[in-house]
Parts: C-alpha cells; structure tokens; sequence
C-alpha cells in the first residue's frame, strides 16, 4: 500500500497547484491509475462497518490541500443527498455503485435528475459547490471509492459534504 499510497499522493500533491481545469484532469488520471492497480488497499482500509459506510482517511497532505480517502460500502449502504463545500473527485475502486445525480434546489429541494450504474474504474469530479448527488451501493456486495477532497484531513468531517434534508 505504501507505494501505491504514495504515489497517488505525489500526482495529486502535483497537481493541487495547477490552474482548476487541469488539475481535475491531473486528479482525476491519479485516481485512474489507482484503481486500475489490482487490491492495493490493506485490510483495514477495506473494512465494512455494517452500521453506516465507513471512510477510512489515507492520507492528509501536510499543508492542508487535499485529503485520499477510501470509503467502504456494504451493500445496501448509502450517503445522504449532499453537494459539496470543496471540490471532489471519486474513482470506483471495487464493486459497482449507483450515483444518484440531482439538479440545482429550487425552494430548498433538489430535482431528481437520473441515475447511473458506477463501476470499478468509474470517475467523477465535482468543482467546490457543484454537483448535488447520492452514492449508493445497491449491489449484492462490497464495494470500494476512493475520494480525494480539496480539504486537510482536519477538516474532512465538516467542510466536505453539505447535506441537503430533502430530495424530490
Ligand atoms: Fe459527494
């Protein structure tokens, strides 16, 4: 794991610094090539919690730019509806998810706006407030993401996702 971990850490470390664009770009073909390396991550970071879906922190850069995590679902598992305060980008690790998108609130209700199967190597990259959805693992088995997100790992349980209460 180390090597992996660290490696992925130094392209995204890279890439932190870059103009929004193309570090998205540059984030997003970190975490290609993260999960397209075959069962890296160590046990413990692929454990279940069969109480909520478990985020396992990988590691937090040092001047609080970004934070890897990998977040552990077991079937039936879900996140609320949120958008996000920083930016994200999440590459599907093992196993299939289903990402729920919605479109902007109107009168503080997000607008169902489809959904879509995610599997292992699948990719996304929402910018700081942008892009409402739900992460669900609806499939028979464990799945695996991980997520890199525009915070220090301090801050990773605050600043990351903004819950929205309802969902048309
Ligand atoms: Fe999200």
């Amino acid at each position: 794991m180390q090597q992996e971990l660290a490696r992925l850490a130094a392209l995204v470390d890279a890439a932190v610094d870059h103009d929004a664009e193309s570090m998205g770009r540059a984030v997003l073909a970190a975490l290609r090539e993260a999960t397209a390396t075959p069962v890296w991550l160590p046990l413990e970071r692929r454990r279940v919690n069969h109480e909520n879906y478990a985020r396992h922190l990988l590691h937090g850069d040092p001047r609080g730019r970004f934070s890897i995590l990998s977040i552990v679902w077991d079937h039936g598992q879900q996140s609320p509806v949120h958008g996000h305060h920083c930016w994200c980008a999440v590459g599907v690790y093992l196993g299939t998810l289903t990402e729920t998108r919605y479109r902007e609130e109107v009168a503080g209700v997000p607008l169902f706006a489809g959904t879509k199967a995610r599997p292992a190597g699948s990719l996304s990259f929402d910018a700081a407030g942008a892009g409402i959805h739900r992460i669900a693992n609806e499939s028979g088995g464990v799945a695996i993401s991980l997520h890199v997100y525009g915070v220090g790992a301090s801050e990773i349980s605050t600043r990351v996702n903004r819950i929205l209460a309802h969902a048309a």
